[in-house]
């Protein structure tokens, strides 16, 4: 066997810019066991194709700390049960519960909405004297934030504290205080289902509180899993329930196929509100980013916004925000594009690098907003596929338009020295995107 990559031992160039050594990889294959630069070893894809197929296949499953088999070392957090976390049939009846909330017809609603936002957001920031901003401070982070929030009626005054939490868990600064910040937020989370449960709202926490109550109608439309808007990655998202069984009650929750038990319902707001707007900052940040990077993009674009979808998507191939999918394991050995990968082993679906893999995307390192990027897998693949990425998408195109045409003069700050980067395998993008436009 190959020896283990020891993806620690580039340090902090790859945290910066991993996509060459993503390069090196692919050059020699397309799966590695590797040390992740927190210690942790996993097996991880790196391939397009073998990406695709890994993201959709039911032997590699999610919900390792339920099938008993494995010491759980990592303490259970009160947010892990959610959809994200779970194979079918529990993924399955969680996702129906609030697929319809997040279709493309559902959130085109929230356009005018999302534009107040943004302008307002814009406003204060080009408020600024001195005509400079750190630009995921002023917009990227605070828009999808407002959005998720209201969606789900989280109050404003909660938003600051949530912020904190939420950064911790996607980008963990350690395993200590990921934690401790997984059990803050469903502390809190609990409370403000409390407070739902006396005083409901029109807002979709309020509709879930009363679904776990059982007086609600379940929720679910039986429109499935897909957006139906055939912007997605073209691959027809099935719910995938033709493994794993289908009782519906396996959790020792007494829960029926439309119900929701008290953790469930956690875990849900928890996911909602964390993949709401963690990811989408750095599809705002990078975004930006890139189109300043390279100024003939940029002229292009502000010259015809009608590239701008094609914009966003390239921006998602290009430098995603999610550079590796979310654990997987295996329950079996398993044959991964040729490499026999062992019994209860991690695997991890290195998104960024399936985006430059030359085979798919050819010339994959050259910013091109007007090639056709669809097909990428920056919002996953298969049952997994993102809830999200029609919310993700309208809030990236609203906020890079209205950024573009009120500031003409954008540039990077150039007084603001080398960029720093989150940290971790899961979200990639900038701390912060200082800019000016005066
Ligand atoms: C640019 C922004 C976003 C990106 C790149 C993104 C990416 C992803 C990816 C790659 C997955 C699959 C992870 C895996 O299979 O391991 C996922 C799942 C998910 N995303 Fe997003 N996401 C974004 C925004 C959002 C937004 C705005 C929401 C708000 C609702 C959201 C909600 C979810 C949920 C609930 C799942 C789990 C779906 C399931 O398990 O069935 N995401 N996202």
């Amino acid at each position: 066997m190959a020896d283990i990559v020891d993806l620690g031992a580039y340090g902090e160039d790859f945290t910066a810019d991993p996509y060459p050594y993503y390069a090196a990889l692919r050059a020699r294959g397309p799966v590695h066991q590797v040390r992740l630069p927190d210690g942790r070893e996993a097996w991880l894809v790196v391939d397009h194709d073998a990406a695709r197929a890994a993201l959709a296949d039911p032997r590699l499953a999610k919900d390792w700390r339920g099938t008993g088999r494995w010491e759980v070392r990592e303490e259970q957090t009160p947010l892990s049960r959610n959809m994200l976390e779970l194979d079918p049939p529990h993924h399955t009846r969680l996702r129906k519960l609030v697929a319809r909330e997040f279709t493309t017809q559902r959130v085109e609603a929230l356009r005018p909405r999302v534009q107040q936002i943004t302008d307002g957001l814009l406003d204060t920031m080009l408020a600024a004297d001195d005509s400079r901003a750190d630009l995921v401070e002023a917009l990227a982070f605070p828009l999808p934030l407002i959005v998720i929030c209201e969606l789900l009626g989280v109050p404003d005054m909660d938003r600051a504290v949530f912020r904190g939490w939420s950064n911790e868990i996607v980008a963990p600064t350690g395993q200590e205080a990921a934690q401790t910040a997984a059990r803050a937020m469903a502390g809190y989370l609990d409370g403000l289902i409390e407070r739902k449960r006396r005083e409901p709202g029109g807002d979709l926490l309020s509709a879930l509180v009363h679904i776990a109550d059982g007086s609600g109608d379940g929720g679910g439309s039986g429109e499935g899993v897909g957006d139906g808007s055939g912007d997605g990655d073209g691959s027809g998202h099935g719910d995938g329930s033709g493994h794993g069984d289908s009782s519906g009650d396996r959790d020792g929750s007494g829960r029926g196929p439309d119900r929701l038990s008290r953790q469930e319902l956690i875990g849900m707001a928890g996911l909602l509100l964390v993949a709401g707007h963690e990811t989408t900052v750095s599809l705002i940040a990078n975004g930006i980013r890139a189109l300043l990077a390279h100024p003939d993009q940029m002229a292009a674009l502000r010259a015809d916004f009608g590239l701008l979808e094609g914009a966003v998507e390239e921006v998602l191939r290009y430098d995603g925000p999610i550079e590796a999918a979310t654990w997987r394991f295996t329950d079996g050995p398993v044959d991964i594009a040729g490499t026999l990968v062992p019994d209860r082993q991690f695997v991890l679906i290195s998104l960024a690098s399936a985006a430059r893999d030359p085979a798919r995307f050819p010339g994959p390192d050259r910013f091109d907003i007007a090639r056709d990027a669809r097909g990428h897998i920056a919002f996953g693949h298969g049952i997994h596929y993102c809830l999200g990425a029609p919310l993700a998408r309208l809030e990236a195109r609203i906020a890079v338009r209205a950024l573009l045409e009120r500031c003409p003069a954008l540039a990077l700050d150039p007084d603001a020295g080398a960029l720093s980067w989150r940290t971790g395998m899961l979200i990639r993008g900038p701390r912060r995107l200082p800019v000016r436009w005066g």
